[in-house]
């Protein structure tokens, strides 16, 4: 089964113990829930917000989840009441039909940032294919904000190990893919602005028309410092008198917030200014950021100039670039083999123990004894096999 965010229980325990996150939807779903109301929650994890949706009073709920984190749902579903009306579906709501179309559609597929994966175009075809017409969304919106901050602290994740001695060693080659990074700020460092923050771009998750996102901010320097990076977060409205914010000056919540770092700190001062460009695109099946920030003074004049991407944020292999090539001749590797063997004896219905037989015989090099060759083909099965 896909495992998008490889959560574990206790990441999902923590998220439903955010107080402001979760009293943010709790509230949204209680003004929201009435005893017509058909639910879907997409991404329900280990079920929480089908599980209160059930006692607020709803008619019917079905919760999607692709992790296996989704049995744990169904277990608490057993000590709490009207949870039958819960249908529990393994898998993305990307790829499900529903019987019926639903009257809410409640979905925290936040990251750091509102781009997570496929989230808002998973939420864009649950509008269009899931939700009744003039049926709601929880969340409604967000709005992407950024401000220039003053955080050596957060430098410090370039500048310590990827110096000019480290230990003796001259290690700055590496500092390119890092300036060209953004990360998770914890929610416990300190911030300093040193303008006030602005709106990057909005997204209406009722009217999402593209992944993607294209901003610009021009901030007055109002406070003397050294920018060391954007601070970047989002302010979610989940239902009408229900939102939060993973704003770095307000407390921390489980998302914690970005920081996309300069490609070097800048000295400013009160009455210059920052232009900053930022763009997300969903290339394939992961987002690529893009920023640039120009350093601009009194008279307009440009002191620095940079423009970063996450396009540079990682080595390229020269051995997976040959790969990408029409003229590569791929050599399959035992593994390779192994799996081709396995999914041959499968696609002929064979049982795992005749598959492991065959195996055996086929590779006798490859195994010990059964226990082992019955290991392997679960392995390749459990990723291959219909759920
Ligand atoms: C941030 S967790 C939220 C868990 C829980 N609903 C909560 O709010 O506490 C997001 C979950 O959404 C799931 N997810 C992401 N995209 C999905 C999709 N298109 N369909 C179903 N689940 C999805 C992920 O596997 C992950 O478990």
């Amino acid at each position: 089964m896909h495992n998008l965010d490889g959560y574990s229980i206790k990441d999902y325990g923590e998220m439903v113990t955010d107080p402001v996150r979760t009293r943010a939807f709790v509230t949204a779903l209680t003004q929201a829930i009435t005893p017509d109301s058909v639910i879907l929650e997409i991404g329900t994890g280990t079920g929480f917000f089908a599980l209160l949706a059930c006692k607020l009073g709803a008619k019917k709920v079905y919760a999607v989840e692709p992790d296996n984190a989704i049995e744990v749902g169904k277990l608490c579903a057993r000590d709490n009441p009207d949870t039958d009306k819960i249908t529990w579906i393994q898998g993305l709501s990307t790829e499900i039909t529903l019987p019926e179309k639903v009257d809410i559609v409640i979905g925290d597929l936040h990251g750091t940032l509102p781009f997570y994966n496929f989230n808002l175009l998973s939420m864009r075809d649950a509008v269009a294919r899931h939700l009744k017409p003039g049926g709601m969304i929880l969340p409604s919106r967000d709005k992407l904000h950024a401000a220039p901050i003053e955080s050596p602290e957060d430098y410090t994740t370039i500048d310590q190990p990827w110096a000019q001695d480290v230990y003796g060693l001259d290690l700055r080659a590496g500092r390119r893919f890092l300036v060209n990074s953004w990360w998770r700020r914890p929610v416990t460092k300190t911030v300093k602005f040193l303008s006030v923050a602005q709106c990057l771009g909005e997204i209406d998750y009722a009217n999402i028309t593209s992944p993607n996102l294209d901003g610009e901010c021009d901030w007055p320097i109002t406070s003397d410092g050294v920018v060391h990076g954007l601070s970047l977060w989002f302010d979610s409205d989940i239902g009408p008198h229900a939102s939060y914010s993973n704003a770095p000056d307000l407390p921390g919540l489980v998302y914690g917030n970005a920081f996309f770092p300069l490609e070097t700190p800048v000295r400013v001062k009160s009455g210059e200014r920052l232009v900053f460009k930022f763009s997300a695109k969903l290339i394939g099946e992961e987002y690529v950021y893009t920023w640039t920030s120009e350093h601009i003074d009194e008279t307009g004049k440009t002191l620095a100039r940079f423009m970063q991407s996450t396009f540079h944020g990682r080595p390229i292999s020269r051995k997976k670039l040959e790969f990408a090539s029409p003229d590569f001749m791929p050599v399959i590797s035992d593994e390779g083999i192994l799996a081709l063997h396995v999914l041959q004896a499968a696609s002929e219905k064979a049982s795992v123990g005749e598959i492991a037989d065959r195996l055996m015989s086929k590779l006798p090099a490859h195994f010990n004894d059964r226990e082992q060759a019955l290991a392997a083909v679960q392995k390749i099965l459990q990723k291959y096999q219909t759920k």
